[in-house]
């Protein structure tokens, strides 16, 4: 189905299911740990055997002589599987550093060989005997000493071109009376999610299955056969269950392909999991940005100038974060420019992590609008509100579909009670000094094409198939409310199948696109049954309706499951787009408030109150969409106060790679979060009217809370993560 114009009569706008408050489906399966992971899958696989992974203990260079004898002779051991002796190997499109190293070593803890032993203990202990003889080459580690040569991505990345300009930036931004011109950085983060990255894998012939923990089922599966050198026909990837994946489950990783080697050369089923030390130097991070954004304005608030340039660093080969992107289209102003610079750096490969580009790119612009709101004078909600934009400011013929920014801004300082905030450092309570900040949040709506099944039979069961997953973010549940909705049937009475690569190819998880998308691949199948069932119940099509576990046209009312009374009836569709997102920016806002205490003394800063205002389309499930949001702003709060991979410089690796040296802050931490959606519909999002929330709950978080930190005390900090001893 392709939807470019917004159908008149939609049978989701009933809303008898979609759009209430609804349970996770699978919620009972995960809290009583009946959920199979990726490598728990006893249900599928006999007998397995357990692979360990051997990391590179050097940033760079070469391996010059590897010695496996020792470790070969040790019980239990089956197999050892090396670049010498794994084939021939590809790097997979969504790659930047080979997932299996050597000779050369491009990262850190680059894998460099699997051991396959009897048990995960003889695997471990094996592998510790392998010796390793490197050649150690110089590498590049320090973004900030790199800034001042970094050279500019080559071509357009998947985030758009890296710079672009509208206007005269320069002569603009001279010209302003009220100018701000600052610095900001943010460190290299981890998704830290809780499933560590695991597959288990099986041979049957020369097919591969793997039980795997992974986001994007269909960019992946072509992945593994790509790098493995096989037919993706040959390759089944599936993934029911996933424990978080925050952007690092994307791609494959090397537990996928490993276990595939070691699953191959041992002959056996094999079990892998990245050990939690393992992953953050094995896997893929936030990378660190250095930001600089110049605001200038008149002196009643109107922007006249904006620039942002980011810079980061990654592989060779690898991407930038985007963290300008985002003020492209935030604010108004005439003379605006952005730019992205990207150096060569030799740590661990960087990727996408929630809300990538938008969320660090956000904890800088969002404090240089509270700066600039300062040197006005200017509240800074008036002062977002006075630089509001209904159309892309770069490209004035292009409208947002939807932008409700300042009604999000304008209701949560009403609820929060924001005309309590005082100035700097001049509320006390005790001991406490108490600040309150606001940050913007946009996150991009994105279209992407999305497929599903859908079954009818008898017992008018509706089985929905489809490999979309769900990493914790309520798939399950959506899709059943929209096939129940669309079916006219309780939402006990849809089974959704998810994760499998053998089931029609979804939009996946990512970018915050999962819900929308996915959803309306359900609906392009069930009106496709819909038709089906109409026809054979021999009812005019046009004219049908279905309710209440019924078929109804005119004054007959036929049960569902009659229509599939000679055979299940199957419907197979796929949702399209065209080129709908040319003709509007389609985006999500939210504002964000924080909060906090900062004791007088020691420094030591509490969060006390967060709010979350959200105007994201149509909320398909209020219940699950408040537990994204409230979530990604606990993962805000570690942003703006803790979380930091420490880079070691001189060896090029991420010290603190632990849960104990990278701390992320907890639910408990915060004793009061509030989320409001407001009441939106966007008809040109899809037939759902639905967009994303899960990235755009983080985006905005970082800044309010550094926001609320300079409210509180009087000292404006740029570099995150806002740690204590920076404003003591
Ligand atoms: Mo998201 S970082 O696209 O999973």
């Amino acid at each position: 189905m392709k939807f470019d114009t917004p159908a008149a009569k939609n049978p989701i706008d009933r809303l008898k299911v979609v759009g209430k408050a609804t349970d996770r489906i699978d919620g009972p399966l995960k809290t009583t740990g009946l959920a199979p992971y990726a490598y728990e899958r006893h249900d599928k696989v006999r007998n397995p055997a357990y692979g360990y992974v051997l990391g590179s203990a050097i940033a760079k260079g070469k391996i010059a002589a590897i010695d496996l004898a020792a470790a070969k002779a040790m019980p239990g051991v089956l197999a050892i599987v090396t670049a010498d002796t794994a084939g021939k190997l590809e790097k997979g499109q969504f790659n930047t550093a080979k997932l299996l190293g050597g000779p050369d070593i491009e990262h850190y803890h680059q894998a460099v060989a699997v051991i396959v032993a009897e048990t995960f203990e003889q695997a471990r202990a094996a592998a510790s005997l392998i010796t390793v003889n490197y050649a150690r080459a110089t590498g590049n580690f320090d973004l900030a000493a790199l800034k001042d040569t970094a050279v500019k991505p080559v071509a357009d990345g998947p985030g758009g071109k890296p710079d672009t300009a509208v206007g005269d930036f320069e002569k603009g931004f001279a010209a302003a009376p009220v100018k701000l011109d600052a610095l900001y950085t943010t460190p290299d983060q981890a998704h830290a999610m809780m499933e560590p990255h695991a597959t288990t894998a099986l041979w049957e012939g020369d097919k591969l299955t793997l039980y795997t923990a992974n986001q994007m089922i269909a960019w992946s599966k072509g992945d593994v056969a790509k790098t493995l050198g096989i037919a993706p026909e040959n390759v089944r990837l599936d993934s029911p269950y996933i424990g978080g994946g925050f952007g690092g489950k994307l791609f494959v990783r090397a537990d996928a392909i490993l276990a595939a080697l070691g699953a191959k050369a041992s002959g056996r089923p094999v079990k892998l999991a990245l050990t939690r030390p393992f992953m953050f130097n094995n896997t893929t991070h936030r990378p660190a940005t250095i930001q600089r954004i110049r605001i200038g304005a008149t002196k009643d608030g109107k922007i006249t100038a904006i620039g942002h340039e980011g810079w980061s660093g990654d592989l060779p080969g690898g991407g930038p974060e985007t963290a300008v992107n985002q003020t492209r289209l935030l604010y108004a102003g005439a003379d605006r420019m952005t730019k992205t610079r990207l150096a060569v750096l030799d740590l661990p490969e960087g990727n996408a992590m929630r809300a990538p580009g938008e969320a660090p790119g956000l904890m800088a612009l969002e404090i240089a609008m509270d700066e600039m709101a300062e040197k006005l004078g200017i509240d800074p909600i008036k002062f977002r509100a006075i630089n509001d934009t209904q159309v892309d400011p770069e490209k004035p013929e292009r409208k947002f579909s939807q932008r409700q920014l300042v009604k999000c801004l304008e209701l949560g300082a009403e609820k929060f009670g924001w005309d309590k905030r005082k100035g700097p450092g001049s509320v006390r309570e005790g001991r406490w000094l108490i600040g309150m900040g606001v940050g913007a949040g946009i996150r991009n709506n994105l279209l992407m094409k999305s497929g599903a099944r859908v079954r009818l039979n008898q017992a008018g069961i509706v089985t929905v198939e489809t490999d979309m997953t769900d990493i914790g973010t309520g798939t399950y549940t959506i899709l059943a409310q929209t096939a129940a909705e669309m079916m006219g049937i309780p939402i006990d009475k849809v089974v959704v199948t998810l994760g499998d690569s053998d089931l029609p190819a979804s939009a996946g998880s990512g970018g915050q696109w999962g819900a929308n998308n996915s959803t309306s691949g359900v609906y392009a199948a069930c009106m496709k049954l819909r038709e089906t069932v109409a026809q054979r119940l021999g009812f005019n099509t046009t004219e049908v309706d279905f309710a209440d576990g019924k078929v109804h046209s005119g004054n007959r009312s036929i049960a569902l499951g009659e229509a599939a009374r000679t055979g299940e009836i199957v419907a197979e569709d796929t949702i399209e787009y065209g080129d709908l997102d040319k003709k509007y920016q389609q985006s999500t806002f939210a504002g964000h408030f924080v909060e906090v205490a900062v004791d007088a003394a020691t420094g030591e800063t509490r969060i006390r109150r967060m709010l979350a205002v959200c105007a994201a389309g149509r909320i398909l499930n209020p219940k699950a969409a408040r537990s994204q949001v409230i979530g990604a702003m606990t993962m805000g709060v570690g942003a703006a106060m803790i979380e930091e991979l420490a880079v070691d410089k001189r060896f090029g690796f991420f010290v603190n790679h632990d849960l104990a040296g990278y701390e992320v802050p907890v639910h408990a931490d915060i004793p009061h979060q509030e989320v409001i959606f407001l009441e939106e519909e966007d008809p040109i999002s899809s037939p759902m009217k639905a967009k994303g929330v899960g990235e755009l709950g983080l985006c905005g978080v970082g800044a309010a809370v550094a926001n609320a930190i300079y409210n509180a005390t009087g000292i404006r900090v740029r570099d995150y993560p806002i740690t204590l001893d920076k404003y003591l």
